[in-house]
């Protein structure tokens, strides 16, 4: 970027600025089924945004200069202690995101394996259905990992499956991982079978609730039959939860909940012994900004515990509804009946919808549906994450998903398994800044087609192509 020679004035640049996001969705009014969350109630945004810009500068770095992050920190994480029903002496931290809250989970469990074995690499016990966010932990943080496949038919890691994977690790293994929900396909594992397990071995149990932990505690006390998942299970020890999901707050703040406090001093760590001023991180980040975290605290304040209530009990619905709807949908089903706000589509055994069709079929329509690859025998699918806003438009959404699915029946899967190279030939040209082309299912099936050995190499070559800056 060139800058220019006189700075701009305000109006100048949120001009600009505005320019810059014609292309994007909007991140308000549902349309878009991944990656936002909308409450529905404007006034607790602004009061989130402004909290957001007034606290932008804070250096949370430093709780002893500024003591308004450690009276912020303090509020959110004894939120999701109540809403995890912890015990006295549990604790927290506040991160950054969902994986940082993972990879600072792996963190403490490796510290307290690496305490009691001088030697040997520990292991990471995950579902194949686990958030990326933990396979990236292990790479980072030197831990092999252990895949076990969920069940096929409920799609929960069960108690047994662990089992049978702890007796083969024996005492290499320093964390299981359980989610609540799964990403991928919405369900809660078995985390009272999947923790009891872990406890009976000696072995941590981290629940990644990262995008269910407001849905299913709100759940809760709306009086819904929620799956056990908090810290009342035995054996759970650990627990993330993110605020800038269901929390409705802006990106950047999650919880990193533990049952006790010895524990969480896995993730900090402390510097004295250079020139400068001594160091404690509680998180990755040393300097960081307080305005996700006065944020986060001005949406609790501003929906309260009628608005969560209210807000979990509208998404809530509105996947039910959505959920009913696809089952009666020819060519289309359900995944897993969904344990909170989230679903995944795939197609029935008459393989007449092809997802990734269905998903340029509804941007036509003006939804964003987001295409998840298939992985071994599990299928190509689409992900919803519904919000409480989407009640309003599940009328929309369902006629527009029923038109849909008409349009693309019958149609033949994109497969572009015989011509990789053509298939990579057509790939829109990510580097000249337009928007994404309406047709993306090409580009999807080519993921799907790719082996995993390429697959990964090939993402990361398209995203370096789209971060190439020109001086
Ligand atoms: C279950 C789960 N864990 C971890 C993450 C990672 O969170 P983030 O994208 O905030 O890093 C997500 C994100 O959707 C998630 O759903």
């Amino acid at each position: 970027m060139k800058l220019p020679a006189q700075g701009l004035g305000g109006a100048e640049i949120a001009a600009r600025l505005a320019a810059m996001r014609a292309d994007d969705p909007p991140v308000h009014g549902g349309r878009v089924l991944a990656y936002v969350y909308d409450a529905g109630d404007p006034a607790a945004t602004q009061a989130s945004l402004d909290a957001l810009a007034g606290f932008g500068e804070v250096n949370a770095l430093d709780p002893t200069t500024f003591p308004s992050v450690a009276r912020l920190e303090n509020d959110l994480v004894g939120w999701g202690l109540d809403m995890m029903q912890a015990p006295p002496d549990a604790a927290g931290l506040v991160s950054s995101g969902g994986t940082e809250s993972c990879i600072l989970a792996v963190l403490a469990a490796r510290e307290r394996w690496t305490s009691t074995h001088p030697e040997g690499r520990p292991v990471l016990v995950v579902a194949d259905t686990v958030h990326s966010a933990f396979h990236k932990a292990a790479h980072l943080l030197g831990l092999d990992v252990r895949t076990i496949p969920v069940d096929r038919t409920t799609m929960r890691l069960t108690g047994a499956a662990v089992r049978d994977a702890l007796a083969e690790i024996s005492d290499r293994a320093a964390l299981v991982v359980a989610s609540a929900p799964s990403y991928a396909h919405g369900v809660v594992d078995d985390i009272t079978d999947v923790a009891a397990v872990a406890q009976e071995h000696g072995v941590p149990c981290h629940v990644d609730s990262c995008i269910g932990g407001i849905t299913l505690a709100y759940a809760r006390l709306n009086g819904d039959d929620v799956p056990p998942m908090d810290f009342t299970v035995p054996g759970v020890s650990s627990i993330s939860l993110d605020l800038h999901k269901y929390g409705f707050t802006p990106k950047g703040v999650s919880l990193l909940l533990f049952r006790d406090a010895a524990y969480r001093l896995g993730t900090y760590f402390a510097f004295s012994a250079w020139p400068g001023y001594p160091v404690v991180n509680t998180t990755l980040q040393s300097t960081k900004s307080a305005g996700p975290m006065a944020a986060a605290w001005a949406m609790a304040q501003a929906l309260g515990d009628d608005g969560y209530r209210r807000a979990v009990r509208d998404a809530r619905e509105a996947t039910l509804r959505i959920t009913a709807a696809i089952q009666g949908i020819p060519g289309i089903r359900v995944v897993a009946e969904p344990d909170t706000t989230l679903i995944a589509i795939a197609a029935d055994s008459t393989q007449s919808v092809d997802p990734f069709r269905l998903a340029d079929a509804m941007r036509r329509r003006g939804w964003s549906l987001q295409p998840q690859p298939s992985l071994g025998d599990l299928p190509r699918t689409l992900h919803l994450t519904v919000q409480p806003v989407s009640l309003g438009t599940v009328d929309t959404f369902t006629a527009d998903l029923i038109e849909a699915s008409d349009e693309v029946r019958g149609l033949p899967w994109i497969d572009v398994s015989a011509d990789l190279e053509a298939a990579f030939a057509n790939l829109p040209d990510l580097t000249s800044g337009a928007a994404l082309p309406e047709e993306m299912a090409g580009v999807h099936a080519l993921i799907d087609a790719l082996p995993p050995e390429v697959r990964d190499p090939a993402l990361m070559a398209i995203f370096s192509a789209l971060f190439t800056a020109r001086r």
